[in-house]
């Protein structure tokens, strides 16, 4: 049943000509209220189509970002001004500028999750569900991907015939799982098949059935025809699975996998951003925008 302030979200959604774009790993309260729900790559497709003059990003900050990018014209306030993305933090623009200088010859791949900043001195942007088809079609051989090491191990894997160096960055939370949790959880589960976010270690993802974006796990699970899946991403995804198919049976691949800065958002900040009454406006500056839009805008000439 929709709740009160779920109905008055709703309500003011359209008194403001505002829409709610909601990460998959957030609350499901939350997904009900948005207009479009996804991984990074749907949200920042989605982003640009959107018709309405404010956008509420349920998520992390470069999500947020990535909108502001996108539609610079556009009002875009983080429903909760806390919530950011370690990784996307872990490098900035005067190292990458550094590492640039020495490999002069490489094109810069970055993940999706890094700053705007960032993106000014990259020269495509990937998700976790482009990243491959988007290195694949690269006419460069020698490529530099950040921040993800892991993210960039698993693409390295999948296009062999690219010469790919990489970084130590990562997702604290996915590279948090062991191989040890792997194998005790195939172990209590042995009928379940073993889904994976390429965010996870090379020594977790190479067990892996299926390696995909939260969207991808979502979308194979609920195809499938087997019934019991260990899920190998935030546990959100799990919880999300569960809800939507009621005769399947999904795992944690381990209790580790919760992203505090997901978590943050609540149904009420979503409320307060609405209002006004709190949540951050992403203000960024006319250069930065230019500059880092060329990064997403390649990545969704070449994702799409
Ligand atoms: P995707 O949404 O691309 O699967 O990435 C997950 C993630 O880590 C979001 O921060
Ligand atoms: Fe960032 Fe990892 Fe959280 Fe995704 S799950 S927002 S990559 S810290």
């Amino acid at each position: 049943m929709i709740s009160e302030v779920q109905k008055e979200i709703m309500r003011l959604k359209k008194e403001k000509d505002a829409c709610i774009l909601a990460h998959s790993y957030v609350a499901h309260e939350i997904l009900e209220t948005a207009d479009f729900t996804g991984d990074s790559y749907a949200l920042s497709v989605k982003a640009k189509t959107a018709p309405q003059k404010t956008v509420i990003m349920v998520g992390v900050r470069f999500m947020a970002e990535t909108v502001k990018i996108l539609s610079p014209d556009k009002k875009v306030i983080l429903a909760n001004d806390g919530a950011g993305c370690p990784m996307a933090e872990q490098m900035d623009r005067e190292l990458i500028l550094r590492v640039k200088e020495k490999y002069p010859d490489y094109k810069v791949v970055a993940y999706i999750n890094t700053t705007a900043e960032l993106k000014t001195v990259c020269d495509v942007c990937v998700t976790s569900s482009s990243a491959v088809k988007i290195v694949k079609q690269l006419p460069d051989k020698n490529i530099l991907f950040i921040p993800d090491c892991n993210l960039g191990a698993y693409v390295a894997q999948q296009v062999p015939e690219k010469n790919i160096k990489l970084l130590q960055g990562g997702c604290p939370v996915h590279a948090s799982v062991n191989e040890e949790e792997v194998l005790q959880a195939k172990k209590k589960h042995p009928n379940a098949l073993l889904l994976v976010h390429p965010e996870c270690t090379v020594e977790v993802v190479k067990h892996a059935d299926f390696v995909g974006s939260t969207s991808g796990i979502m979308e194979f699970a609920k195809k499938s025809d087997c019934k019991e899946f260990i899920i190998g991403t935030e546990i959100s995804i799990a919880e999300h699975l569960q809800y939507e198919c009621p005769d399947k049976m999904f795992y944690y691949l381990s209790q580790k996998l919760i992203c505090k800065n997901m978590k943050l958002s609540t149904l009420y900040d979503v409320y307060n951003a609405l209002v006004g009454r709190s949540g951050l406006e992403i203000v960024m500056d006319g250069d930065t925008v230019v500059k880092a839009r060329k990064c997403i805008d390649e990545m969704i000439r070449l994702g799409g």
